[in-house]
């Protein structure tokens, strides 16, 4: 669990990320599928290239997501019942992927806002997307 000064830190950097979320949205996927192109393979409906609607539209529901954990930072279980379910039951998502997706918006977020990007809040942001990812796989078995 996140201490008050992590949860802080992250509600801070939300604040910055909020207005770009579906630009930082695309551009995390964008790093997801050409880093680790295994990825591709829960997209096969998608069009996947650099800019494309649907990765933009992807992006944007991605980062909502976030946005309604960082909202609900004491309660991101409950935030996040609905998705918790679709990811385990049905579409069956193998949970490394979402270490890889989380470095990924890291890395989107850090490379925007570098001067922001302390370690403190660095560690504060993998921590919480930690948190995140955590919740949605947890009901595999
Ligand atoms: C769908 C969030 C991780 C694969 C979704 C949706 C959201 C979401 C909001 C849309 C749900 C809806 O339309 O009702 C997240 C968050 C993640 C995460 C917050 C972690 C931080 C992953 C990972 C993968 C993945 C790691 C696989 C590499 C999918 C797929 C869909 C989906 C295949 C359905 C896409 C479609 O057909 O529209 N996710 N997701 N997700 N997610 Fe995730």
């Amino acid at each position: 669990t996140l201490t008050q000064a992590e949860k802080a830190a992250v509600v801070t950097i939300w604040a910055k990320v909020a207005p770009q979320a579906d630009a930082i949205g695309a551009e995390s996927l964008e790093r997801l599928f050409s880093s680790y192109p295994q990825t591709k393979t829960y997209f096969p409906h998608f069009d996947l290239s650099q800019g494309s609607a649907q990765l933009r539209g992807h992006g944007s529901k991605v980062l909502n997501a976030i946005g309604e954990a960082v909202k609900n930072i004491d309660d991101i279980r409950g935030a996040l019942a609905k998705l918790s379910e679709l990811h385990a039951y049905i579409l069956r998502v193998d949970p490394v992927n979402f270490k890889l997706l989380s470095h990924c918006i890291l890395c989107s977020v850090a490379a925007r806002y570098p001067s922001e990007f302390t370690p403190e809040v660095h560690a504060a942001w993998d921590k919480f997307l930690s948190s995140v990812s955590s919740v949605l796989t947890e009901k595999y078995r």
